[in-house]
């Protein structure tokens, strides 16, 4: 006989790994625990409008490699995540009734929320509300409070590692100066990491607002010195110093704006890259297979316990537990005191400040 039901949703952006975390709490309840999984679809608007999918061990195999997410998910524009249009009544107060009548329904103990900072508030909204939740925390930004590593994150940079590889064959074939805008709206992580690891000359995070000026001296000094080419990694939120997050489009933009300065101030040619999507699709790192995993393992394991309330989460390497709420109402900014900052600027990048 079963030991318990436990649901399982995946909200916000998608990222590759996903799958393979709804596979690992899966097969662990399944095999290990003896309990039954139930998936919502599209996030918070399954438990809300009833739209689930039985999650049984053979629903999950072969998805470990997959990119997305088979549950779907669904964005963080309205409060539960849905979508224009929907039968679903207006006022928040509707829908939580909603998702407690649903949850009930499905006899659960609880649900485990696969997603980034506004699932994970959700989610510890509703676990306040009387629906027991545990977080596992994901997003290419690598942005999510108290977790060093959020799933998905590898994978992107894993991506605009490899773009700004092939971006520099062709920067060096034309002399010019590339710029790729990579994603992170709030926090420079991606453009961090993926700038040292395929060596961008100059780096812009939103956390350190550049100076237009700054940026045309390091490619000059670079082209003076006669190397002829450069490449800038530029975070979607990146942003001149007194400028608003936003300054170039309300989405995107900053690549193309920055491309454009650089030519103009310096006399170089340059073009831009938006990156974007790419960054989110496609099958998870090696890394990112087995962080799943590991996440995905620990968090039905929570639940099997009844340690609802909870967020599983990397802390200096290792796997561990802190409480969701600590995970939810921010993000996590690239720290100015980072030894990633102080690694990259000893190797010649700039900051552009
Ligand atoms: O939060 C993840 C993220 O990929 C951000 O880096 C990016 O700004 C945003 O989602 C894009 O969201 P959407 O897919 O809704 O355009």
């Amino acid at each position: 006989m079963s030991r318990g039901r436990i649901g399982i949703l995946t909200g916000g952006g998608d990222c590759p790994g996903l799958n393979a975390v709804i596979r690992a709490v899966t097969k662990t309840a399944v095999h290990q625990l003896n309990m039954e999984v139930v998936g919502f679809l599209d996030g918070f608007r399954g438990l809300v409008e009833d739209e689930t999918l039985p999650l049984t061990y053979d629903a999950v195999s072969n998805i470990l490699n997959q990119g997305g997410t088979l549950l779907g998910t669904s964005g963080r524009e309205t409060y539960f995540g849905v979508p224009a249009g929907s039968r679903l009544k207006p006022s928040k107060e509707n829908r939580l009734k909603d998702a407690l009548g649903v949850f009930r329904k499905h006899g659960l103990s609880g649900i485990i929320c696969v997603g980034g900072d506004g699932t994970l508030t959700v989610a510890h909204h509703l676990h306040r509300r009387g629906i027991p939740m545990i977080g596992v925390p994901k997003t290419i930004d690598n942005d999510v409070l108290n977790t060093d590593l959020t799933l998905g994150f590898n994978s992107g940079c894993t991506v605009a590692t490899d773009a700004v590889d092939r971006l520099h064959s062709t920067a060096a074939s034309h002399h010019r100066a590339m710029v790729l805008e990579v994603m992170g709206r709030r926090a420079g992580w991606i453009a961090l990491e993926a700038g040292l690891a395929g060596g961008g000359d100059v780096i812009l995070i939103p956390e350190i607002p550049f100076s237009l000026e700054a940026v045309c001296e390091a490619i000059r000094r670079r082209h003076r010195s006669g190397r002829r080419f450069s490449i800038i990694v530029a975070a979607e939120g990146a942003r001149p110093r007194g400028k608003k997050e936003g300054w170039a489009a309300p989405r995107g933009g900053v690549g193309i704006a920055l491309s454009g300065e650089i030519e103009r101030r310096t006399g170089l040619e340059s073009r831009a890259t938006v990156l974007g999507h790419l960054q989110r699709g496609g099958a998870p790192t090696f890394f990112d297979r087995v962080l799943a995993t590991q996440f995905g393992h620990a968090a039905a394991l929570l639940a099997s316990r009844n340690r609802y309330g909870k967020m599983v989460c990397l802390k200096k390497g290792a796997l561990g537990v802190v409480e969701l709420k600590l995970g939810s109402g921010g993000t996590r900014d690239v720290p100015l005191n980072s030894p990633l900052i102080a690694a990259a600027r000893a190797v010649g990048t700039s900051f552009g400040n």
